[in-house]
């Protein structure tokens, strides 16, 4: 088979490295990938949202399989894009239908779909600017912390969670009057729920699905999470409070009632769900749903599944989900996240890496990499994810510390303390 991969971070390294052990690949070409997707394939200069330059590579390359890392296509309706075409319909497309996308693409749909099919998650209200007054009196009624989020996509940007009434009141209002554009047009006001979070990740069809193993990333810069969001300066797979019985409660409250939702509504997805969850006294809450595979999560998830992910994915489209088996590993997996210094806020770029041929026992995951004149340089926020196993996620964090101080680029920032809380 021969792949497009569309997306440029460490998550998509993982899947180009997950992919490359098929021995159904063929052939790989990511856009606009990086330094490490390179190992595994062609990188072609074209934008993830550019459909138009999506198609022609496509057809140009004779693309049988096309996967999406990003929510952004996703959302913007890639698939429906795909099988509106005539010469692109008969190309297999992973990921949801534009209209099942909303699932990430709008936190008021998301809440609709969960009261609907009767999900765990925290009780809300929305506001528009027409209802603000309406909003700013039920702020009145809560008591702080208040968790406001922008209804749409805002690049991981449109959540705040404010220990003061007369700020959340300021910022509703100036989320309302255009803070994120018009992700913020729409406000969700919710319950504060405290409890460790989680990130729980399935293959679906639409009827079927599997479970791939679950993991724990760590978003906020700072050790002890402290600081600004980011990205993910970590992950950790499996986290070991994740135990049978919360996992039991998760697929029969939560995962089954989604798949079966979808079905039900005739919602057209042939993807990944991400279940962003928290556990509070026991029970799972769903933080918030995502149409794709998390990252840092996806560099420790995709290592400890064991079967071929692009059999997966075929059997997925083919409709014969039920019969296949998705393995994993016994080892816990850990990955620690190298970034540029000042990020996530103002950072440089084109800082040599080096140090990464005398790494040992890891597995190296570029996200902010790109080759220039035959060195490798960064080029992100997040530079480099380093993934190890362990007999438990402490093994496997120590050796991704043991290689995160052998890299080396001028900045270089890490946390040291990934899984700190578990
Ligand atoms: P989201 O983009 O919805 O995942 O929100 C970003 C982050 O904000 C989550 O990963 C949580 O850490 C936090 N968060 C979101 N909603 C809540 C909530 N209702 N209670 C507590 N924390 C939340
Ligand atoms: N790691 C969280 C995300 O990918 O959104």
């Amino acid at each position: 088979m021969r792949i497009l991969l569309l997306g440029s971070g460490g998550r998509e390294h993982a899947f180009a490295w997950k992919l490359s052990q098929s021995p159904r690949l063929d052939a790989l070409f990511t856009a606009p990938g990086n330094g490490g997707t390179s190992q595994h394939g062609t990188n072609l200069a074209i934008s993830y949202n550019d459909f138009e330059a999506i198609k022609s590579a496509v057809l140009t390359h004779q693309i049988d399989l096309v996967i999406v890392g990003p929510e952004e296509p996703l959302v913007n309706g890639i698939y429906d894009y795909f099988k509106a075409d005539a010469q692109l319909a008969g190309v297999r497309i992973i990921g949801p239908s534009k209209e099942a996308a909303q699932l990430e693409g709008s936190k008021a749909y998301a809440k609709k779909f969960m009261q609907r099919h009767g999900i765990p998650t925290a009780a809300y209200r929305e506001f528009t600017a027409d209802t603000l007054s309406e909003g700013l009196a039920y702020l009145d009624t809560q008591t702080p912390p208040i968790v406001l989020k922008a209804d749409g996509l805002a690049a991981g940007k449109g959540v705040l969670i404010l220990d003061d009434l007369a700020v959340a009141k300021k910022e509703l209002e100036a989320m309302l009057g255009g803070k994120f554009g018009a992700a913020s047009s729409t406000v969700v006001v919710e319950q504060f729920l405290k409890g460790l979070e989680f990130s729980v990740f399935v293959v679906t069809d639409g009827k079927d699905y599997q479970l791939l193993p679950v993991a724990k990333d760590y978003k906020r810069i700072g050790e002890g999470d402290t600081g600004l969001n980011t990205g993910g300066m970590g992950a950790v797979s499996p986290p070991p409070f994740v135990d049978e019985v919360l996992m039991d409660k998760v697929i029969k409250r939560i995962v089954e009632p989604t798949v079966n939702g979808l079905a039900a509504e005739e919602l057209i997805y042939k993807g990944f769900i991400f279940f962003g969850l928290i556990e509070v006294g026991g029970e799972p809450y769903v933080i918030e749903y995502n149409c794709r595979m998390g990252d840092p999560e996806t560099e420790v998830v995709f290592p400890r599944m064991e079967s071929d992910l692009l059999e997966v994915l075929v059997k997925l489209d083919d409709g014969e989900l039920g019969t296949v088996e998705v393995g994993e590993q016994v080892e816990a997996a850990a990955t620690v996240i190298l970034v540029s210094g000042g990020y996530p806020q103002a950072y440089e770029k084109g800082k040599v890496i080096s140090g990464l041929e005398a790494t040992e026992d890891s597995l190296i995951f570029h996200a902010g990499t790109k080759m220039a004149d035959g060195q490798l340089v960064t080029n992100g926020g997040r530079v480099i994810a380093i993934t190890s196993f362990g007999l438990d996620f402490q093994e496997a964090v120590a050796q991704s510390l043991k290689n995160a101080a052998t890299i080396d680029f001028d900045g270089k920032y890490f946390r040291s303390d990934i899984g700190f809380d578990l």
